[in-house]
């Protein structure tokens, strides 16, 4: 049986996460794996309902602090109802954002700091991807590309806020250089297609070389 593979995306609203995620599925389908696609938060039934909590913006009021951990009980729910179980049976798993969407949006935009990933270690059994893409571009771009009027409570941040964001995605890619790919997201579809597919064969290859 293979391996799982744990892979995520990341990176400002706007960055083009959700197509590429698909030509992940794509690629690995094409390889006769198992995939399992999913998003945070979100993901199961209990997560999606925390999700409709966080993003309403209708919540103005909502605490900094409630807003981290319910970030966090959405991932443990995924974490434990299908991430886990699907890795164990060998599954690739693609997910649109993980904990370094909250240390970037939490930790750094909400300037909570580092208790952020203390409570995702404990949300997540210390689960940690095995790759993950940064989808690298300005957060004036991304947001421009998102309508005013579709914006959810996060993407209604000031800028500032998104710039914030976007320095702590920065710090994550200078503190896990093994794990963290930085891709250029300001390249067209195709282009980032061909760099994103450039790591993953590189991936397979290890994982080849592995089981010899
Ligand atoms: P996302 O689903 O990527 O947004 P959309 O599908 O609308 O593009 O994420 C929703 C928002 O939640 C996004 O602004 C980022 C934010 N977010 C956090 O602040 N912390 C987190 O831990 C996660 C997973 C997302």
């Amino acid at each position: 049986m293979p391996k799982g593979i744990f892979i995520t995306l990341e990176g400002p609203d706007g960055s083009g996460k959700s197509t590429q995620v698909e030509n992940i599925r794509a690629y690995f389908v094409s390889n006769g794996r198992e995939v399992v696609v999913s998003r945070e938060p979100g993901g199961t039934s209990i997560s999606e309902k925390l999700r409709s909590i966080v993003l309403d913006n209708a919540n103005a009021e909502m605490d900094d602090v409630t807003e981290m951990l319910i970030y966090a009980a959405a991932r443990a729910q995924h974490v434990a109802e299908k991430i886990r179980p699907a890795l164990e049976r060998g599954a690739v798993v693609v997910c649109d954002r993980f904990v370094d969407s909250s240390i970037a949006y939490q930790g750094f935009g909400r300037n909570l700091g580092d208790q952020v990933s203390e409570v995702n270690r404990y949300a997540t059994g210390g689960l940690e991807p095995d790759v993950t893409f940064f989808m690298d571009l300005d957060p004036e771009i991304g947001r421009a590309r998102i309508g005013k009027d579709v914006r959810d409570r996060l993407e209604q941040q000031k800028l500032d806020f998104h710039y914030r964001v976007y320095d702590g995605y920065k710090a994550l890619c200078d503190k896990y250089p093994e794990r963290i790919v930085r891709i250029d997201a300001s390249k067209t579809i195709d282009e980032i297609k061909g760099d994103i597919y450039s790591k993953l064969e590189t991936l397979e290859t290890l994982e080849t070389l592995e089981t010899l």
